[in-house]
């Protein structure tokens, strides 16, 4: 279907979905098991109410807010995805070229299928990008990485990604059998991948270390001055100890429902976090992902004390339509975070970050 024909963020995954590019819907679409965290992570953001204020002159908006010292029009990031060229030819080129235009982050994956420099390309010389890591069980691999890293301005954050010890099963992109092979960029070495036609997740994902430990931030940080954010949080017991080593943020994600599958959905996460340990609102950066597909959801995770949130399989899917795909589904957030904002009685984003009373949550408690 032409562009213009999607009007919200699920039109762009239907529409891929439609494509005939099956091996690359089972993989983008894909997640673990029964799907249940997967279908959590939608379903919950729509068992949270607004309380909505009426009569309050919503003329003028500010969207804007600050993530890890970057300026953006709306606190939306395009979430690490591996491999952005099964979805379209400029591949993560476009997901950089797209932010960039529209005035939000793009988190590159340590599974691009462009090297870190062509990505930086994309967006105008000084635009900010966030690196995704994952830690390589051969450690130099990811030494030399943050060396690299360390020389390119454009990236101001490290996520590094702790939900996925192990590739989980991935069952639609398991069944898909096909000859065609993938390039893949990982770690920054270019290797063929999925000659046998297998699951696409598990052969791209072999090389993750699953001795990864707490401990190892500190290496982390021996190697690299970027802003440590760690990314699959999913306890309260976890975001206190992220804030006990000294990380400036988290994101509480569950890989989209990719990784443990009966994981809770993340906004049941940050309802935890609110609970049981507040205090790492204030002194980091909160950040969340996992299905949010709307303006007004991005308006509830603000006020549930989110910076900003991830958004993950909708713009991979917008890839298909080059840059221009990206900037159109950008823009379709972008409105109806705008409309919710204005329906809802508030006019600025950063004033009302962590306000329950703009907050229905009976149907979670
Ligand atoms: C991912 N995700 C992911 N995360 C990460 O840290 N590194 C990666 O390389 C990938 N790769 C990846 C590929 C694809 C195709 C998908 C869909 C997801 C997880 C991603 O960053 C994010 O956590 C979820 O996608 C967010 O959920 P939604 O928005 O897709 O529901």
């Amino acid at each position: 279907p032409p562009l213009s024909s999607l009007i919200n963020l699920d039109d762009f995954e239907r529409a891929f979905a439609k494509s005939g590019a099956q091996k690359a819907n089972a993989y983008i679409s894909g997640a673990s098991n029964d799907l249940l965290t997967y279908n959590a992570n939608k379903t919950f953001w729509q068992k949270l109410w607004f309380r909505p204020r009426i009569m309050r002159n919503v003329s003028t908006l500010n969207t804007k807010m600050t993530m890890f010292g970057c300026d953006v029009v709306m606190p939306v990031w395009i979430c690490p995805m591996g491999i952005a060229k099964t979805a379209g030819p400029e591949g993560e080129t476009a997901l950089g070229a797209g932010a960039a235009a529209s005035g939000i982050v793009h988190c590159m994956s340590t599974t691009a299928s462009f090297g870190v420099e062509d990505i930086l390309a994309s967006a105008p010389p000084t635009y900010p990008f966030f690196f995704q890591l994952y830690v390589d069980k051969q450690r130099h691999k990811t030494e030399a990485v943050l060396q690299k890293l360390e020389k390119m301005d454009q990236i101001k954050a490290l996520f590094i990604t702790v939900d996925l010890a192990v590739v989980s099963k991935r069952e639609a992109d398991e069944r898909i059998r096909t000859q065609e092979s993938t390039s893949v960029y990982m770690s920054g070495e270019k290797n063929k991948v999925d000659k046998k036609g297998g699951g696409l997740a598990r052969t791209t994902g072999s090389f993750i270390d699953w001795a990864l430990s707490w401990e190892d931030l500190a290496w982390v940080r021996k190697h690299s001055s970027l802003a440590i954010v760690v990314k699959g949080i999913q306890s309260a017991a976890d975001a206190k100890l992220a804030l006990q080593m000294g990380c400036q943020g988290i994101v509480v994600s569950n890989h989209g429902g990719r990784a443990l599958d009966s994981a809770p959905a993340t906004i049941l996460v940050l309802l935890e976090l609110r609970r049981d340990c507040p205090e790492v609102f204030e002194k980091m950066e909160v950040h969340v992902d996992g299905g949010i597909r709307r303006g007004s959801d991005i308006l509830k995770a603000v006020c549930l004390g989110a910076r900003g949130v991830g958004v993950g399989r909708p713009f991979q899917c917008s890839v298909a339509y080059d840059r221009e795909g990206v900037e159109s589904a950008a823009a379709i957030l972008q409105d109806e975070l705008e409309t919710a904002m204005r329906l809802c009685g508030v006019t600025d984003l950063e004033k009302v970050r962590g306000d329950l009373s703009y907050l229905n949550t009976s149907e979670l408690e």
